[in-house]
């Protein structure tokens, strides 16, 4: 099977197209390889790929409408390039236009026109619920209230695919990720943010004074998801039938902040020196995903908790920052 992955040396895209690579698919890679976080990250991310037989990559801009032009062909688009985080879309507000509307429309555009269409699989948010949603979120709420500009593109991207899969036949299965942590993580995530400051001894500061619930989903079992999915094709089960599917896909076990803070204390064999202070605009008191259509309809079950996925994550992370992330698995 060949299988475009976009936002390849993101965070999420590596680690899905090492394990398309497992299954003996052929891969390419499409990535802006953009500086919103450490590009020594995903060039990193991409010394591993390229080491990889049956992966190839091209540099290249999303929000180009040419952008996929001479690509291809390909079976399946799993399309994850995107221009992510809640709280620099608060600071540049553009660059969440292009890479989530233009650039996820480029992708449409591509899948219209070629001549054998492929199963499109693209990345939405747990964000579009927004903070009046009753959990656990279920894919049928209404999802128009965004209080980020970044969950509002994230959500009129859905809307583009919709459009789109009534149009022209395409089918396409969405999925709304539900906040993903893991080995070769992404730096500006808090998470992440925070195992920085334990292990360069800086405060911590910690949003709505601890109070806020996460559904932290470790990376594998994601991966486990997004595989599945970009496998099976859009008649994976009850899917059958409709050209354009949404799923969460998340662990449906919220977490307290303060409990993953701990369990990231204990990972790190540290303790964080806490400020706490008020909600960050933008941000939500809660995400929770309901998996029961994901689970019926592909057998996703994850599995993975924070006391198991967080060691790990520390792990990778002090060989990281020491230079010497030289395996891929933690
Ligand atoms: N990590 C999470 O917790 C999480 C949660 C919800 C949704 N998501 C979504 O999952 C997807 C992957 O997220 P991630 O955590 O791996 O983020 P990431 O930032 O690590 O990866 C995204 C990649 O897309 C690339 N990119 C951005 N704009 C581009 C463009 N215009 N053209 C080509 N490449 C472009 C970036 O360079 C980056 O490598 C994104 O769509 C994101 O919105 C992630």
């Amino acid at each position: 099977m060949r299988i475009l992955v976009t936002g390849a040396v993101g965070f999420i895209g590596a680690h899905v197209c090492h394990a398309l690579l497992d299954q003996g698919c052929v891969v390419s890679g499409l990535d802006n390889l953009n500086s919103y976080y450490d590009p020594a990250l995903k060039h990193a991310r991409l010394a591993h790929l390229e080491a990889r037989p049956g992966f190839d990559f091209t540099a290249r801009d999303l929000a180009d409408a040419k952008a996929l032009d001479g690509l291809g062909p390909f079976d399946v688009i799993v399309h994850l390039a995107a221009q992510a985080g809640v709280r620099y879309s608060l600071e540049a507000p553009f660059a969440y236009l292009d890479s989530n509307l233009k650039g996820h429309l480029s992708v449409l555009e591509y899948v219209r026109h070629a001549e054998t269409r492929p199963f499109l699989v693209y990345a939405s948010s747990s964000s579009v619920y927004g903070d009046t949603t009753p959990a656990p979120f279920r894919e049928d709420a209404r999802c128009d209230a965004p209080v980020s500009l970044y969950a509002a593109t994230k959500r009129g991207a859905e809307m583009l695919s919709e459009s789109y899969g009534a149009l022209y036949d395409i089918a396409q299965v969405g999925l709304r990720f539900f906040t993903v942590y893991g080995p070769w993580g992404r730096p500006d995530m808090a998470y992440y943010a925070f195992a920085q400051a334990m292990l360069e001894n800086r405060p911590i500061t910690v949003f709505n004074h601890g109070d806020l619930m996460r559904d932290f989903t470790w990376i594998d079992d994601i991966v486990d998801g997004v595989t599945r999915i970009a496998l099976a094709g859009p008649d994976g089960g009850n899917g059958a039938g409709r050209t354009h599917r949404i799923y969460n896909i998340g662990n449906n076990r919220p977490e307290r902040l303060m409990d993953f803070i701990g369990a990231l204390e204990t990972a790190l064999g540290l303790t964080a020196e806490k400020i706490m202070t008020g909600m960050a605009p933008g941000d939500v008191h809660m995400t929770s995903a309901n998996i029961d259509a994901i689970s019926a309809d592909y057998g996703f079950e994850p599995t993975t908790t924070i006391t198991d996925g967080l060691p790990r994550f520390a792990a990778w992370l002090k060989a990281w920052r020491a230079g010497d992330a030289s395996s891929w698995r933690y």
